[in-house]
């Protein structure tokens, strides 16, 4: 097994067996003879969590952008990071690449993008004033809803980033990155209008545009949303 194949497969272990589960067994495989059981390098949890210790987004890209610490990074086409302004005061976060965001690296740039950008716009924000980003870094195969499981691996990424960037305000776009990123498994309806504390931001809720795309009479509810979201970002920058 090469290095990578290493770690993947100790991955697994901890994902299956859980931490405290996979760390007793290292210890007594560090008691069994050399000869027997290849020692394992202490570092390699480290490692994994080596991302942690980047000071700047690009470094943070260059440590994570090639991740498998879940199934979607062999599927996937290319890791999508996010893009805009690394200072942003506003961060939008949506739920996971689509095919057209998969072949380009970057986030929103298919019909949905679009008409993120005109929604944007609509509420005087230029889309490269902002930081896009997702819940998932990685292409869920047939555009399905990533899982929790894939959600739980790659938020701290996007927390990371949150950290780095120091937003003052985030707009979540659609359920899944909205109980993903709160925890809270309310609904769409519930979670709008509101206004959640989180690290050092605040974030709001609206609808996703793939969702308007299918459902024009949500845009409605959602120019109510942005707007309240412009009002509350007037009211701290003016
Ligand atoms: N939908 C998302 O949630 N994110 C993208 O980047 C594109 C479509």
């Amino acid at each position: 097994m090469n290095k990578e194949e290493v770690v993947r497969t100790l991955q697994i272990q901890r994902e299956i067996f859980g931490e405290d589960l996979y760390v007793k067994s290292l210890n007594i495989e560090k008691r069994v003879k050399e000869k027997e059981v290849k020692p394992i390098p202490e570092d390699i949890f480290v490692a994994s969590e080596e991302f942690q210790k980047a000071n700047s987004l690009e470094e943070l890209n260059s440590l994570i952008c090639n991740c498998q610490k879940c199934s979607l990074g062999a599927t996937r086409n290319k890791f999508v990071f996010g893009t805009g302004n690394i200072n942003a005061k506003v961060m939008v976060i949506g739920e996971g690449p689509g095919a057209d965001e998969d072949a380009k690296g970057e986030p929103f740039v298919g019909r949905a993008g679009k008409l993120l950008t005109d929604i944007l716009k609509a509420i005087n924000f230029d889309r490269d004033e902002v930081f896009i980003a997702n819940v998932v870094k990685c292409r869920p195969p047939g555009n399905r809803t990533p899982t929790s499981e894939e959600m739980e691996t790659c938020i701290p990424y996007l927390k990371k980033q949150i950290e780095l960037i120091q937003p003052s305000l985030i707009l979540c776009l659609g359920l899944t990155a909205a109980q993903g990123i709160l925890k809270k498994k309310d609904s769409l309806t519930n979670l709008r209008g509101q206004v959640f504390p989180f690290e050092n931001a605040k974030i709001m809720v609206t609808y996703h545009p793939a969702a308007l795309l299918r459902n024009p009479n949500w845009k409605r509810g959602c120019w109510e949303d942005v707007q309240q979201f412009r009002k509350l970002y007037d009211e701290m920058f003016s």
